[in-house]
């Protein structure tokens, strides 16, 4: 199982040194799930921007940050540009601030892939029309030709996945990309998600609150606390028997709402 991104050492502070995320690690392996689970403001979002290379010039970072083996810490603008979006996929929260509201979704997949590989418009289409299928989208040559506001959210949060996933992505980062979906909607992309990690040897890194979806989709987990990760390991073995206080109570309460 080949490692594909690893985080070492992981701290990031304010300008008025604050430390917001404290030296955290871990890695994420080919076909794997990774579920960072943890409280609002816990430092997630910032953990994945800092991945992305998406970090506010005001925050500093300490650390490493490997993709595919090479510090990309130092990277310059245009280095990012050639791997974000391509090798590493991004899904974020509100779809609806990642597309573009007055371009019809196909000819937004289109342009994406053009914008990445020399290929001629009708084979793109073809691409960008087979992805929209994949992820559920049907009929896709009908939904092609349709603006984002005239599809729903999960619709949305499909277009998103699928331009997420066209240039084929080693990772895939998905910050809480189903909790402004309602709770069968949030299942099914789930549930799209876990099969497009198990057939494409694609890594998922998942930021989630919730410990019912890091149990359903994660292979390993780890919780955060005010910057920190106070426990991770393997996905059943933190859920059923967690080390920490802390996580013991957060699956107390979700479960709760479980019928048992
Ligand atoms: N640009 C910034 N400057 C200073 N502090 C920031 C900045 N961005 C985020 N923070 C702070 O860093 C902390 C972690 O934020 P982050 O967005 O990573 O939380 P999160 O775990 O993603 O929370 P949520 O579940 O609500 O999305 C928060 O206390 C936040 O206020
Ligand atoms: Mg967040």
């Amino acid at each position: 199982m080949a490692v594909i991104a690893e985080v070492k050492k992981l701290s990031i502070t304010s300008q008025d040194l604050q430390t917001l995320v404290s030296d955290i690690s871990f890695s994420l392996h080919t076909g794997k799930t990774f579920c960072l689970i943890g409280e609002s403001g816990s430092g997630k979002t910032l953990t994945l921007k800092a991945m992305l290379g998406m970090l506010p010039n005001q925050l500093h970072l300490t650390g490493e940050l490997l993709f595919n083996g090479t510090n990309t810490v130092p990277f310059t603008r245009r280095e990012w540009q050639r791997i974000r979006g391509k090798q590493i996929g991004i899904i974020f929260q509100h779809p609806e601030q990642a597309l573009h509201p007055a371009i019809p979704i196909g000819r937004q997949l289109v342009d994406l892939l053009r914008s990445h590989i020399s290929i001629t418009k009708l084979e793109a289409e073809r691409q960008a029309c087979r992805m929209l299928d994949k992820v559920g989208l049907k009929p896709a040559d009908i939904l092609m030709k349709r603006y984002p506001h005239q599809l729903s959210g999960g619709m949305n949060q499909r277009v998103m996945i699928a331009m997420a996933l066209l240039l084929g992505p080693e990772l895939l980062i998905a910050d809480e990309p189903t909790s402004a979906l309602d709770v069968t909607t949030q299942a099914d992309i789930l549930t799209l998600l876990r099969g497009l990690t198990a057939e494409s040897e694609m890594s998922l890194l998942l930021v989630t609150h919730d410990l019912l979806i890091a149990n359903y989709i994660a292979d390993t987990i780890a919780v955060m606390v005010q910057g920190t990760i106070i426990e991770q390991g393997n996905a059943q073995d933190v859920i059923k028997h967690p080390r920490q206080e802390y996580t013991r109570i957060l699956w107390e309460y979700r479960s709760k709402f479980m019928i048992t």
